[in-house]
């Protein structure tokens, strides 16, 4: 990804201080360019939940930066095996519903289990952080690759110039992952080779992922994006404004279901009600192989009611919060949504294209057909 012409990921080791992980400080987006030093698992599980980082890729890969954290921690306890077991339990702890970071920890816990020296394990550790956030990088650009010739698909039935246009919810681009994206990693190929687009940018009530990163980000890339409210979609669809919706997900059910940012089931509906291709684009771990019913089983984050009561934006020098609601007004917060498979259009993955079913995913990704267990 490209922040002001230099290529950064979202997540990296410090290059000089071993004791340390930068990433960005996404409240402060696109108003400043914050870089936050990461020094203990505690400050990893602090920038997940209150949403310094936030996207199931991210998520994932800080909480196991955070375990490489713990373990160089762990070297100056007298109990490391509980401090161990303290950072899986706090990391575990800060957001319920992106599965990458119960996957992330769950690889994280086979290496702290494994009875290695702690230099050894911490060592460890860090590779496998940056392990998984190179693959998440790499599933990222595969995903963009499969996604393409649906977008170049729509174009060659336009006239010459005209631009496809894509509807996208959330910030499911590369501030969510460690680069490219996953909704926005086909968008971001199509701009490369040419294809004119124009993206409609949900805002995303109440923390506006879409109107201040996902806009952010299509401006770096030089994309043409408008933002609009999260309740005109359904209004740019039936005037036939919109030629393709793409999402991500921050858990899916092996069955198709998929849970994303609080709205997206009802652009999912009125895609469906128009007619209009509703595409999820996903790395395969945020699929919940042990799921199958996504409402009933997917938890929903429910966040601060402040979230709801307040907005902020930038006043020309400072980050500004102002009330929107009514003293003693009651707010409910639910952080995401399920859309039930059977309003998706198709599943975009690493390995390809696939329906939102059993027999679609297990076709990608035949060597799951066991992982039905729960924990
Ligand atoms: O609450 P957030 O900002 O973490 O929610 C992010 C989303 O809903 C994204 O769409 C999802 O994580 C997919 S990211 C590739």
């Amino acid at each position: 990804m490209h922040l002001h012409g230099t290529y950064y990921r979202t997540i990296w080791p410090h290059p000089e201080d071993p004791g340390c992980v930068c990433t960005f400080d996404q409240r402060r987006l696109p108003f400043e360019l914050v870089v936050e030093e990461l020094r203990s698992y505690r400050d990893a599980a602090a920038a997940i939940r209150e949403m310094h980082v936030r996207g199931a890729p991210l998520i994932g890969s800080t909480a196991a930066y955070g375990m490489y954290l713990a373990g160089l921690e762990a070297r100056r306890e007298k109990d490391p095996e509980k401090l161990l077991e303290n950072a899986l339990q706090e990391l575990a702890a800060t957001r319920p519903t992106a599965v990458d970071l119960f996957h992330a920890l769950d690889r994280c816990r086979n290496v702290v289990e494994a009875g290695l020296p702690l230099p050894v394990m911490a060592e460890q550790l860090r590779e496998l952080a940056g392990q998984i956030a190179d693959e998440s990088a790499d599933i990222c650009r595969r995903i963009g690759e499969h996604g393409l010739p649906l977008i170049r698909a729509i174009a060659a039935r336009k006239p010459a110039g005209e631009p496809v246009r894509i509807l996208t919810h959330c910030n499911a681009g590369w501030l969510a992952c460690i680069d490219y994206g996953t909704a926005t990693a086909p968008m971001y190929l199509a701009h490369q080779h040419g294809i004119p687009l124009h993206v409609w940018v949900d805002e995303t009530r109440p923390r506006n992922q879409g109107a201040r990163l996902t806009a952010f980000e299509l401006g770096q890339e030089g994309i043409s994006h408008q933002v609009i409210t999260d309740n005109a979609g359904g209004h740019l669809m039936q005037h036939g404004l919109v030629d393709l919706v793409i999402v991500g997900t921050d858990r899916t059910t092996r069955r198709g279901d998929v849970a994303n940012k609080i709205g997206t089931y009802l652009k999912a509906l009125a895609a469906r009600d128009n007619d209009i291709p509703f595409y999820v684009a996903l790395p395969s771990s945020t699929i919940d192989w042990r799921l199958t019913d996504g409402l009933a089983d997917i938890p929903i984050e429910e966040r601060s009611e402040d979230e709801v009561h307040y907005i902020e934006g930038w006043t020309g020098s400072e980050l500004h919060r102002v009330r929107v609601s009514p003293q003693g007004s009651r707010a409910a917060n639910y952080g995401f949504d399920v859309t039930p498979a059977r309003l998706v259009t198709g599943l975009i993955t690493e390995r390809g294209l696939c329906p939102p079913s059993e027999e679609g995913l297990l076709g990608l990704f035949p060597e799951k057909a066991q992982q039905t267990s729960t924990p």
